[in-house]
């Protein structure tokens, strides 16, 4: 609150000539505004589109697989399942401790239960595996950065280990090392203690654990016998040449595979909008076509969500309204700054990455903080970003209910000065559309739909490796 408040005349000076700057052009500046003039091709993806079948289908099983959480009971996929669009169905997820998916879960009993919930909502995992996704988090985080030792820009700087194909596999890395999401608490387990002493790399560290565990090294794992790891035959698949015994097996294999199976089984290029720009002009309906006209074109939405996945790949600060536990900012710690926090620059107060709307009809609640729960709802925020912060209504997020965790979800919100910041550091300028532009626009993001994204239990396995059960 205190750095936004000194240098709140600069930062929105400064941010406002950011902001026109962007819009004179950056690599993006071809497509900016305009309907995109070719269609999304395989080699727009990693491996052209289409990896080692082997790699992917350990990808497959680790993605499921709750032997790469401290606790061993929570995978990636329990925030990021394939019943649930690749998201969780919630404003803000309930992580390690919690029990059951989606909307059904709850936060946990006893010395088990939840700390806190998430403080961001778990997004899609849809067509992450194309190139031009250059940045991973809601503020970027993950960034691809050819200055650093690692080629990445991350959480743990040059400790980063060597190897890591794209940001995808980087980000993979980090879910592991959080306690909320699945390492767990210090003093539940050693991976948890490893992760609260800051040991990622070192060894003994998170990611040094978790490779003896898929090693068959680990004496707590379900499936150890002293013989070998259930998991060495399909590492030895997937990285040929690379992989012949256990000692092989480093975390950053299993990220690697972790990415080429989200590239594969979560490409979604298959929408109307996608039939369209292959030349189908019946592809469409009139309305989303019209819907598009307006988004690449009057609406302004081309502006930050620009090209083929309808994003520029960069930040901005649009007023959405703040919910949950923060991220140990401002008032009580409680709020979330957004990019700030990556780069210290308060040009970047309040940004949040502009997200891909590929899907983006399948995958609410919306937003960073997952605060608007109708797709309508969050367009029509765009359209007077500060008008709707102010008479944001509570009742759109969705969140597993708790009293203590209830009693800090609101605070920031309710917070006249918290607001009158978020309203400050607004870049989108309100504008004027009447009801059937709206409802144009809505078709045209319900025609971003990939009809084969609609049903994904095929990508749930029947069982993992480590025999731990699938059910959350
Ligand atoms: C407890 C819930 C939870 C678990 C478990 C979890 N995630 Fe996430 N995931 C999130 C949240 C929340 C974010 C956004 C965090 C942020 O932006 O600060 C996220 C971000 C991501 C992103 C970035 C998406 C984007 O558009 O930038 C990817 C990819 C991802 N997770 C994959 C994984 C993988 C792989 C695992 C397992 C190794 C995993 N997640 C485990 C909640 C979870
Ligand atoms: C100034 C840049 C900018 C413009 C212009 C803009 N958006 Fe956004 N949009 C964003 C950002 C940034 C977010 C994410 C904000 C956050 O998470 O806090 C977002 C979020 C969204 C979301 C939610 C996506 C999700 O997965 O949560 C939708 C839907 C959306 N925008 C649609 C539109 C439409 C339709 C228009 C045109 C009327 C538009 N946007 C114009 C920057 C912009």
């Amino acid at each position: 609150m205190q750095i936004a408040t000194v240098s709140l005349g600069i930062f929105l000076f400064a941010s406002m000539c950011l902001h026109a700057d962007e819009k004179r052009g950056n690599k993006h500046a071809a497509d900016r505004g305009e309907i995109p003039k070719s269609p999304v091709r395989d080699s727009d993806f990693y491996d052209d589109g289409n990896p080692r079948d082997a790699k992917v289908a350990l990808g497959n099983f680790l993605f499921f697989d709750k032997e790469l959480s401290g606790n061993r009971n929570i995978s990636c996929a329990t925030c990021h399942h394939s019943l649930t669009d690749t998201g969780d169905g919630l404003s803000l997820p309930v992580g390690e401790g919690g029990r059951g998916l989606g909307v059904t879960r709850d936060t946990g009993t006893g010395m088990d239960a939840i700390h806190e919930r998430v403080p961001r909502n778990a997004p899609p995992v849809f067509n992450l595996g194309a190139r031009e996704f250059v940045r991973m988090f809601h503020d970027g985080r993950v960034e691809t950065d050819a200055s650093q030792p690692s080629g990445f820009r991350n959480p743990a700087g040059e400790k980063l280990p060597p190897g890591l194909e794209n940001p995808l596999a980087v980000q993979a890395m980090f879910p592991v090392t959080s306690a909320t999401e699945m390492a767990g608490q210090a003093g539940e387990n050693p991976i948890a203690d490893a992760a609260a002493s800051a040991n990622l790399a070192g060894p003994g560290g998170v990611w040094e654990q978790l490779a003896r565990r898929l090693q068959g090294k680990d004496p707590s794992s379900p499936f150890y016998d002293g013989s070998t790891s259930p998991y060495l035959s399909l590492f030895v698949a997937a990285y040929p040449g690379e992989i012949a015994g256990v000692e092989d097996i480093t975390f950053v294999h299993a990220a690697n595979a972790i990415a080429a199976f989200e590239a594969v089984a979560w490409r979604a290029d298959n929408s109307p909008f996608d039939r369209y720009l292959r030349g189908d002009r019946e592809g469409m309906s009139k309305e989303a076509e019209r819907g598009m006209k307006l988004f690449y074109g009057k609406a302004g939405c081309a502006d930050c969500h620009s090209g083929k996945f309808q994003t520029d790949q960069d930040f901005h600060a649009i007023a959405m309204p703040q919910i949950g536990p923060g991220k140990g900012v401002g008032l009580n710690g409680h709020d979330d700054f957004g990019r700030q926090a990556v780069t210290g620059n308060s040009a970047d107060h309040r940004k949040f990455r502009t997200p891909t709307l590929r899907n983006v009809a399948l995958t609410g609640p919306w937003g960073h903080d997952g605060a608007f729960n109708t797709l309508e709802g969050i367009v029509r925020h765009h359209l007077n970003p500060v008008a709707s912060l102010n008479a944001y209504d509570t009742a759109e997020a969705i969140l597993i209910p708790r009293p203590d965790l209830n009693a800090i979800d609101f605070q920031v919100h309710s917070d006249a000065a918290s607001r009158a910041d978020i309203a400050a550091s607004n870049t989108l300028a309100p504008q004027a559309l009447g009801d059937e532009q709206i409802t144009q626009l809505v078709a045209f993001l319900r025609a971003l739909t990939d009809p084969a994204s609609i049903d994904l239990r095929l990508d749930v396995p029947v069982n993992v490796p480590s025999g731990l059960p699938l059910a959350e």
